[in-house]
């Protein structure tokens, strides 16, 4: 006790007000009202200065014993708070791993993978790079000139039937659409060749392509192809039979057998289709390849002259050949997949199988 009643009274008013804060921002409060600049502890030193010296000595020692009451009031209260808070917020982080053992909390996502499709156009870019190609893309959204007049298939032409595919802008002077496959990628492939010097080419280029094709065991609307072209020097049809030939083997093993029966693409000459035994029935005939015994796997053909001509190459110097495979097929005959649509469904169940 000081002896000045007003001062004992501003002491245990504070001391109520600090007992009472329940928070850190309450005893940040309560700390401003009891000892801040406007409290009337301070208030009560500004006053000293009107005074009689005896009297302002006397009272000023008073107030400053108020004043290390108080805050030392504070300070315990606010470090009790502090400890408080920090005990409840561990209680709230605690994890109980018992409850993942009784299964009452789901265990966390397990990791991701690559799609089988991804998966599949690695695995075929591996094979080609080993054989010594390189590796380059193209547009999905593609000018008609890109998909089909380059390729030799001027408007009209029935082969764009069996192509036909999503028109972006239909009737446009130069109308753009959705690529249906990734011959389009060789015709980029040659300009860039023609201007920049860069013949001879060996290249696969993978990607997606769309398809106005209603789903079915086979079929996709948007699957994925990976395209080869050999523009050089003296390039037969051996090599390509020879390179068709022993890519399978690399990727299929020696159980599967390939044939290659003719067939036509506007934009090769001859032209041929790659077809590989039927893994889901072993040749017998079955349902997925439509009782053949036989899966095709994709075309391929000598690069037609017109071709040539188009983008500006000598066909009198050059030579080559091209194929087109489907990447989806290819991981169906790999794995067995009777219907290409699992692909797509996004059942985890199938998708983690690979
Ligand atoms: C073509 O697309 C030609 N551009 C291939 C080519 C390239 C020939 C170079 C000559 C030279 P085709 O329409 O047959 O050809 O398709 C090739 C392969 O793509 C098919 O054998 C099949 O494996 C795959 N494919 C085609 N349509 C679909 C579809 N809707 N769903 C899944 N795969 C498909």
């Amino acid at each position: 006790m000081s002896g000045h009643p007003d001062i004992d009274a501003l002491v245990d008013r504070a001391r109520a007000d600090v007992a009472s804060a329940r928070t850190t921002e309450d005893i940040r409060a309560v700390a401003a009202t009891v000892s801040g600049k406007k409290s009337p502890l301070a208030e009560a030193g500004r006053r000293l200065g009107t005074l009689e010296p005896d009297e302002r000595r006397e009272l000023g020692r008073a107030l400053h014993e108020a004043r290390s009451t108080i805050e030392a009031l504070i300070e315990e209260r606010r470090s009790t708070i502090t400890a408080d808070e920090l005990a409840r917020q561990m209680e709230a982080d605690r994890i109980d791993l018992t409850e993942f053992i009784a299964g009452a909390v789901p265990a966390p996502a397990g990791r991701g993978r690559l799609h089988l499709v991804t998966q599949t156009r690695d695995s075929l870019e591996d094979v080609f790079v080993g054989m010594g190609f390189e590796v380059a893309e193209g547009p999905e959204i593609e000018t008609d000139w890109f998909n089909f007049g380059a390729l030799n298939i001027p408007p009209a032409h029935p082969a764009r039937g069996m192509w036909d595919t999503f028109y972006l802008d239909l009737g446009a002077p130069e109308s753009t659409l959705l690529r249906t496959h990734t011959s389009p990628v060789q015709i980029h492939l040659m300009e860039t060749a023609v201007r920049t010097g860069g013949l001879p080419i060996h290249a696969v280029m993978p990607g997606r392509c769309y398809r106005r094709d209603t789903p079915d065991a086979r079929h996709l609307p948007v699957f994925h192809q990976i395209e080869g072209l050999v523009v050089d020097e003296g390039i037969t049809f051996a090599d390509l039979a020879g390179t068709i030939e022993v890519f399978t083997a690399a990727y299929f093993g020696p159980d599967i057998h390939s044939r290659l029966r003719p067939a036509y693409f506007p934009f090769t000459e001859p032209s041929a289709e790659f077809e590989v035994t039927c893994t889901i029935c072993h040749g017998a005939g079955c349902r997925t390849c439509s009782q053949t015994g036989w899966i095709e796997l994709g075309g391929c053909g000598m690069v037609d002259p017109a071709v040539f001509d188009a983008v500006g190459i000598d066909a009198d110097r050059w030579s080559g050949f091209a194929f087109g495979f489907g990447i989806d097929r290819c991981a169906q005959m790999r794995h067995q997949i009777a219907d290409l649509r699992a692909l797509i469904e996004n059942d985890i169940r199938f998708l983690r199988q690979f």
